[in-house]
């Protein structure tokens, strides 16, 4: 679980409790060729990265309505595995360590990931794209338009 990861050298953490501010409701899960965290690519190629599905629940299905219209999405996850105390971090096993908020490791106070990922295909509430690097089971929390990428198919 999340508190088993280990703290590595030059690594600081906190013991303040984090303050609740706000209620995620997790809309669905992700589907991946990932079971373990030690096995995911540390950031997703949505041209070459194999095929992973977004599977959306009841009632948020509808909202998938229109999606097809954007090559390519942010998918936004809660990275259900962290731990959530590091502040400083020394992700590369050196002799330094970073702040939390330079880096996109998945251990942060929230541990949201954000990944833009190519639409391959929608069948109902399965949504297939290339680009995602997240544990298979890791909870949905938002589905948005790429704007950046591409403009709407329409
Ligand atoms: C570096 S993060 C990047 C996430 C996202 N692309 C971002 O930039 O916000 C990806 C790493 O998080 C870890 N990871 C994947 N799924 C996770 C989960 N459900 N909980 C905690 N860590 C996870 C894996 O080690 C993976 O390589």
């Amino acid at each position: 679980m999340a508190d088993t990861q280990k703290v590595r050298r030059h690594e600081v953490t906190t013991d303040g409790p984090l303050r609740v501010d706000a209620t995620l409701a997790f809309i669905g899960h992700i589907e991946t060729p990932w079971a373990r965290r030690e096995d995911c690519p540390r950031q997703g190629n949505r041209d070459t990265g194999p095929e992973c599905t977004i599977v959306v629940d009841d009632p948020w299905i509808a909202a998938l309505t229109g999606i097809e219209a954007y090559p390519s999405l942010d998918i936004l996850y809660w990275l259900h595995l962290s731990r959530r105390d590091l502040i400083l971090q020394n992700p590369n096993h050196g002799d330094s360590a970073r702040g939390t908020f330079s880096l996109r490791s998945p251990i942060r106070p929230n541990p949201i990931g954000l990944s833009t990922v190519r639409l391959i295909r929608r069948d109902g509430n399965r949504v297939t794209v290339r680009g995602l690097e997240c544990v298979s089971g890791t909870p949905l929390i938002d589905i948005k338009p790429d704007h950046c990428h591409f403009t709407p198919v329409v």
